[in-house]
């Protein structure tokens, strides 16, 4: 068995890029961003299922964006107060067979950012094997930064080796029944300030993620900045 769905948290309100509209809306060549991510996954023949965690405002938003584009393999669901709530929402999407509106529960679940469309076929299948042989697995990528930390009253109080770190990107892989037992296991505290899933895992279920270096264009439109260079990209390759 080797049925790969896909979660994409998309229940963010994007306050970072400055703009009403959060980032995964915003428009490229009449296209909103969260379109293209999902195009991206739904062209991939082994991808069964795409469940998408959207924040109640922006449903109806969504449900119009799904039919203008034609989107075929997508579920909305609705998203909750932080990043973990929102992917737990999208997990419980799958079930047994006996609910007839659950999906089929998959072998391996991919998450991903609705804000990072630039993530192609190979990587993932990469990320998918490390994931069914491991347990889970996860992109990293060399930082662009060195790390410092500061004390209550600005000042440096110590900086971390930069060689030694790396940023852990999206896409990451799990198996479905590991990811969904950590986040059931998971205290209130993980849920509201906990930002890493692969930590998570590890914690709660001893499952040690496989790392996989993952092309520079796997980055997150975080910025007004990085949305005019998601704009120029699309119509550099996707358009
Ligand atoms: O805030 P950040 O950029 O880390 O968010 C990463 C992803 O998580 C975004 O796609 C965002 O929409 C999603 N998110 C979510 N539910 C929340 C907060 C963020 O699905 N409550």
């Amino acid at each position: 068995d080797f049925t790969v769905a896909v979660v994409l948290p998309a229940g963010g309100s994007g306050e970072r890029t400055g703009l009403s509209t959060p980032k995964q809306f915003c428009t490229f060549l009449n296209r909103p961003l969260i379109s293209y991510t999902i195009q991206a996954f739904e062209r991939i023949a082994w991808i069964e299922n795409i469940v998408v965690v959207i924040a109640k405002d922006s449903i109806d938003l969504m449900v119009n964006i799904i039919q203008q584009f034609g989107h075929k393999k997508v579920k909305v669901v609705l998203g909750g107060s932080t990043r973990h709530r929102s992917i737990f929402n999208g997990l419980q999407a799958f079930g047994e067979s006996e609910e007839e509106s659950a999906l089929k529960k998959p072998k391996v679940v991919i998450i991903h950012d609705a804000v990072r469309p630039f993530v192609e076929e190979d990587f993932l299948l990469k990320i998918a094997i490390a994931a069914k042989q491991q347990g889970a697995s996860g992109a990293i990528r060399p930082l662009v930064s060195t790390v410092i930390a500061t004390t209550s009253e600005g000042y440096l109080d110590h900086s971390l080796e930069r060689a030694k770190y790396r940023a852990s990107e999206m896409p990451q892989g799990f198996l479905y029944d590991v990811i969904h037992q950590a986040y059931v296991q998971c205290s209130e505290t993980d849920f509201e300030f906990g930002t890493e899933c692969l930590h998570l895992v590890l914690q709660y279920c001893g499952t040690n993620a496989r790392l996989i270096e993952g092309p520079h264009t796997l980055w997150k439109v975080t910025y007004k900045k990085d949305l005019l260079a998601a704009e120029s990209i699309i119509k550099e390759t996707l358009a």
